[in-house]
C-alpha cells in the first residue's frame, strides 16, 4: 500500500490543534452553551461575501462514483429497484459479496482533465463529487479506512487528487459530497432497518470518531482549497454527533455547507432534490437532479431527460433565485455516459451565447409569466431583465406585470435586432416579439429598465368576479426542515408528504374588497388533526377529521381582511398534534353567513 505524503499548510495544521483542544476541552463544559459552528456568530455581511461565488455560479456538476457502478444496478443476475448506488441496501448484498465487486473497480479511462473541461464548457462553476457514498467506500486515499480506492480495488491510486489538480488548472471549484451518517459497511447508521449482514457493525458513535471524524479531516486537509462540503441524510445525527463534525469546517475557511448535517444545524443552502420548488425558496438553495433516474450508474437506465428540459430546468432555478446541481453517474471504467456528454455539450451551445442571463443574476420580479421565465440583474442606474422565452410566437406580445420605463429591449444574442417594448404605467410592459424563434431552448430578450423592477398589482393573486381568491398550491411558498419532504407534486397537483409539524405554508395575495373570508380546503387526512391559519395577526384553528382513501373539502372558520391590499396567509401545524395531510386545492371564499 503506498501512502501519498500528505502536505499540511502551516495554518492547517494550527487549525488541526486546535480542533484537538477544542475537542478536549469540549468534554469538561456544557456542550449546549458552546457552538462549534465556525459560522454561528457571522453577521450578515460576512455570509454574503462567503456566499457570493455561490450565488452567482447558478450551476454545477454532481457526480456520483464508486463500487456500486461495477454491478450497475443488478445483482445475481437480477434488476435492483432505486437509484444504482443504493443497491448495497437494496439487494441486501452481503459485505464480502460486495467487496467483490470492488476488485473490479479499475477506472483506467478516468481522465479528469476531460471531466473538468466538459462541466467547464458546459458553464458549470463547481463540481461536487461523492468522496465517499453511503456503501461507506472512500475515492481518496483514507488512513482510517481500508475500504477505499487505494486499499480495496485494483486501480489503487486515488482519485480525488487529480480531479482537484484539473479543477485548479481550469479554474472551477470543488466540493465534496459525504455522507456522514449513513455507512452501511462501517457502522454508520443502522436505524433505517435492521443490518442484513451480522458483518454489518452496529456502534455509530465509533463509526463517528474513528471513520467518518477523520475522513471529513482528511478531505478537508489534503485536496486544497474545497469549496463545499455537500452531507447526505442526517438519520441518527442529534447534536453531539453532528458536533464531532462541524468544527472540521474550520479546516476551509468560507466554505460553504449544506443542511443535511443534522444536529439542528441548517447549513448554509436547501438541497431540494429531484424537483424545482415552484417559487423557489427563501434564502440560498441548491436543486439537485439527475439526466436519467439514477445518481449512480446503471447499465439499463435509459430515461433521459431532453437537452431541452434540462436547459429550461437551468433557467427555471435561476428565475426562482436557485443553482442546479445536474448529476452524472460515470461507469467502473472511469466514463461519463455518452448520453450525459451530449446533453452536457448541448446545454453548453446554449450556455455559451446566454450565460450573462444566467451567471450573476437573481430571482424573477414577478411571479412565473405563462411564456417562459425572467432573470434579473440589478444595476446602479438600471436593471437589466432577461426575458427567457419558451414559447415564441411570431409577431406575438408577451407581457411581464412590471410598472418601470423602458431603455432598451434587444435580443441578448444579437443586439441588431431590437423589439418594440411598451411601458403601460399602473399595469407592466408587452414586449412584441418578431421574427423566427430565435432558439428553440430559450430565446432570451435582453430588457432594460430604468430602476429597481417594480411589481406591478396585477401580478398578485387575487379575486375572480365572484370575489373568489384561489391559493394555487404550486405557488405555495414551503417552509420546512430538510428531514421534512413535503413539496408541490407537479405531476399529481397536489401538496404531499407534509409528514411533520415542523413545515409550513404561505401565500401572498391581493385584496380588492376587504370583508370576511373562509378557506376552503381539498384534504386528505390520514387521521385527526390540527391546523392553524394565520393571516394579519388572526389565528383560526381547526379540526381536520380522517378523510379516508378520498380529498374531502374541508372549511375553516371565517377570518377578516379588513384592509385592501397585500395580505399573506400561512398554513401550519400544531406542534405534536399532526398526522400526514395532502392537499389538493386552497381557496378563499367571500364568507356569506
Ligand atoms: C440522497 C440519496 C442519494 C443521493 C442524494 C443526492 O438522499 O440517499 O443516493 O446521493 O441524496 O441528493
Amino acid at each position: 500500500m503506498v501512502h501519498h505524503s500528505i502536505t499540511f499548510t502551516a495554518s492547517a495544521l494550527a487549525l488541526a490543534a486546535l480542533l484537538l483542544t477544542t475537542t478536549v476541552h469540549a468534554q469538561n463544559v456544557d456542550q449546549s452553551l458552546v457552538s462549534l459552528d465556525p459560522y454561528a456568530n457571522e453577521t450578515t455581511s460576512q455570509r454574503d461575501e462567503r456566499m457570493a461565488w455561490f450565488r452567482d455560479a447558478k450551476f454545477g456538476l454532481f457526480i456520483h462514483w464508486g463500487v456500486y457502478t461495477v454491478p450497475a444496478g443488478t445483482h445475481d443476475g437480477k434488476p435492483i429497484n432505486g437509484g444504482g448506488e443504493w443497491i448495497l441496501l437494496r439487494g441486501k448484498i452481503p459485505l464480502d459479496q460486495y467487496k467483490t465487486y470492488a476488485q473490479q473497480f479499475n477506472p483506467t479511462q478516468y481522465d479528469p482533465d476531460a471531466w473538468v473541461r466538459l462541466a467547464k464548457q458546459a458553464g458549470m462553476k463547481y463540481i461536487v463529487i461523492t468522496a465517499k457514498h453511503h456503501d461507506g467506500f472512500a475515492l481518496f486515499d483514507s488512513k482510517a479506512s481500508e475500504w477505499d480506492v487505494v486499499d480495496a480495488t485494483p486501480y489503487g491510486k486515488d482519485l480525488i487528487k487529480p480531479l482537484a489538480e484539473a479543477c485548479r488548472k481550469h479554474g472551477l471549484k470543488l466540493g465534496f459530497y459525504y455522507s456522514q451518517a449513513q455507512d452501511w459497511v462501517q457502522g454508520g447508521n443502522t436505524d433505517h432497518g435492521p443490518a442484513w449482514d451480522p458483518a454489518q457493525p452496529t456502534d455509530m458513535d465509533q463509526y463517528l470518531r474513528e471513520i467518518a471524524a477523520p475522513q471529513v479531516k482528511e478531505i478537508l486537509s489534503n485536496y486544497g482549497d474545497i469549496a463545499v462540503l455537500w452531507w447526505d441524510t442526517n438519520w441518527g445525527m442529534d447534536r453531539k454527533r453532528s458536533d464531532l463534525l462541524i468544527p472540521m469546517l474550520s479546516l476551509q475557511p468560507g466554505i460553504i455547507h449544506n443542511n443535511r448535517l443534522g444536529g439542528g444545524y441548517q447549513g448554509d443552502i436547501q438541497t431540494p432534490e429531484q424537483h424545482i420548488p415552484g417559487t423557489g425558496l427563501p434564502g440560498d438553495w441548491e436543486s439537485c437532479m439527475t439526466m436519467n433516474r439514477t445518481w449512480g450508474f446503471k447499465s439499463y437506465d435509459d430515461q433521459w431527460k431532453s437537452p431541452q428540459t434540462l436547459i429550461r430546468n437551468l433557467i427555471d432555478i435561476a428565475s426562482k433565485g436557485g443553482n442546479y446541481l445536474l448529476n452524472v453517474g460515470p461507469t467502473a471504467q472511469g466514463v461519463i455516459p455518452p448520453p450525459s456528454i451530449e446533453r452536457l455539450q448541448a446545454m453548453g451551445l446554449w450556455m455559451d451565447t446566454h450565460s450573462d442571463a444566467i451567471y450573476g443574476t437573481t430571482a424573477s420580479p414577478c411571479r412565473i409569466p405563462d411564456w417562459g421565465r425572467i432573470t434579473t440583474k440589478l444595476g446602479e442606474h438600471s436593471t437589466t431583465l432577461y426575458l427567457h422565452v419558451f414559447d415564441w410566437k411570431k409577431n406575438g406580445e408577451i407581457f411581464l406585470p412590471v410598472d418601470n420605463t423602458v431603455q432598451s429591449c434587444r435580443l441578448l444574442t444579437d443586439p441588431k435586432q431590437t423589439f418594440t417594448a411598451q411601458h403601460h404605467p399602473g399595469r407592466g410592459i408587452t414586449v412584441t416579439l418578431a421574427g423566427d424563434v430565435p432558439n428553440p431552448n430559450a430565446s432570451v430578450i435582453e430588457l432594460i429598465v430604468d430602476a429597481a423592477p417594480v411589481r406591478s398589482a396585477s401580478d398578485y393573486l387575487a379575486a375572480d368576479d365572484q370575489g373568489v381568491i384561489a391559493l394555487p398550491l404550486s405557488e405555495a411558498v414551503i417552509e420546512k426542515p430538510y428531514a421534512v419532504k413535503m413539496r408541490y407534486d407537479a405531476q399529481n397537483q397536489e401538496i404531499n408528504r407534509w409528514t411533520d409539524d415542523r413545515a409550513q405554508m404561505s401565500w401572498e395575495f391581493r385584496v380588492q374588497k376587504p370583508g370576511r373570508f373562509t378557506l376552503e380546503l381539498a384534504t386528505h387526512a390520514q387521521d385527526d388533526t390540527v391546523l392553524l391559519a394565520q393571516v394579519d395577526g388572526q389565528t383560526v384553528q381547526s379540526h381536520i377529521a380522517r378523510t379516508g382513501s378520498t380529498f374531502a373539502r374541508h372549511t375553516l372558520p371565517p377570518i377578516m381582511l379588513s384592509t385592501a391590499g397585500i395580505h399573506h396567509l400561512k398554513l401550519l401545524p400544531v406542534e405534536g398534534q399532526w398526522t400526514p395531510l395532502r392537499l389538493k386545492s386552497a381557496t378563499l371564499r367571500p364568507f356569506a353567513p
